[in-house]
């Protein structure tokens, strides 16, 4: 009987690796015609978009994580986020490497004309600089030599996303239906840490509160002020219990 620990190690993660390099291999059995596989009447198009498109959902699923937990309590949900964070990035690097050596010729000087003169280009290139640092710094020694700045660092995701997002809707000449469903997707997954973020504040509120009741009656009796509410108001300028009680 395998422990939770070796379930995790030895059943889910190498499921979800094969899950993450599934589109990779689909598409490179297209490329190399296996089992009459192909990639359409143009190729290089569909190399393009396809690891673009993986590229994107692998980021959605990555911000989905932290709500998954959020809801289920379940915890170990955490612990498929950063196979899934590289993979995307993975799929984007390939993404633009494709673009840079197929479909540009490794010219660097065409790939700034199109920075300049195409606006999703533009979006899509800081998309993917912001999602370096973020690969670079994924490992468990980053995290830990960066503490709190790891997290603070890594909420360069949402930035990232959104640039993707815009980058898709503006290369769509015509039919935008499939952009928009991922800008709600993403919507709703900020909308949710949004959420949950004035709720975490909102209870520090009270908690902030209650410190300064406990503080008042020395500040009161110090100050000869015996009410209360006049009280509140003596501490309000103070720089933590203030923070406190937003
Ligand atoms: C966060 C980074 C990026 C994301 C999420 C992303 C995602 C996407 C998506 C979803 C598509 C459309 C796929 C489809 O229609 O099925 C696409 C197309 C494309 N992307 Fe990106 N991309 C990113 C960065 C880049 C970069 C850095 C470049 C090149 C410098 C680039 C160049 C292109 C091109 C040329 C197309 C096809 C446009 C066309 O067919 O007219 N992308 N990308």
């Amino acid at each position: 009987m395998l422990t939770q620990e070796q379930t995790l190690r030895f059943v889910f993660k190498p499921l979800l690796l094969l899950a993450c390099l599934a589109p990779f291999l689909h598409l490179a059995a297209g490329a190399a015609g296996l089992g009459g596989m192909s990639l359409g009447a143009n190729p290089v198009e569909s190399v393009l978009h396809g690891l673009g498109k993986w590229g994107l959902n692998f980021l959605l699923v990555t911000l989905c994580i932290t709500p998954l937990r959020q809801i289920t309590g379940w915890v170990h949900w955490m612990r498929f986020r950063r196979m899934l964070g590289l993979t995307a990035f993975f799929y984007l690097l390939g993404h633009f490497a494709f673009y840079l050596v197929v479909d540009r010729g490794l010219d660097l000087r065409v790939l700034a004309e199109d920075v300049i003169a195409r606006p999703y280009i533009t979006v899509g290139l800081a998309g993917l600089l912001l999602l370096v640092p973020l690969a670079a710094t994924s490992t468990r020694a980053s995290m830990r030599r960066l503490g709190r700045r790891w997290q603070a660092l890594h909420r360069l995701v949402y930035p990232a996303a959104i640039l993707g997002c815009v980058h898709y809707y503006w290369q769509v000449k015509a039919d935008v239906r499939e952009p928009l469903v991922y800008f709600t997707v993403l919507g709703a997954l900020l909308g949710w840490r949004w959420w949950k973020h004035r709720q975490r504040l909102s209870r520090a509120a009270p908690a902030g509160r209650s410190r300064q009741i406990r503080f008042l009656p020395s500040l009161a009796a110090a100050r000869g002020q015996q009410d209360g509410r006049q009280d509140e108001r003596a501490t309000r300028g103070r720089p933590r219990g203030h923070r406190l009680a937003q």
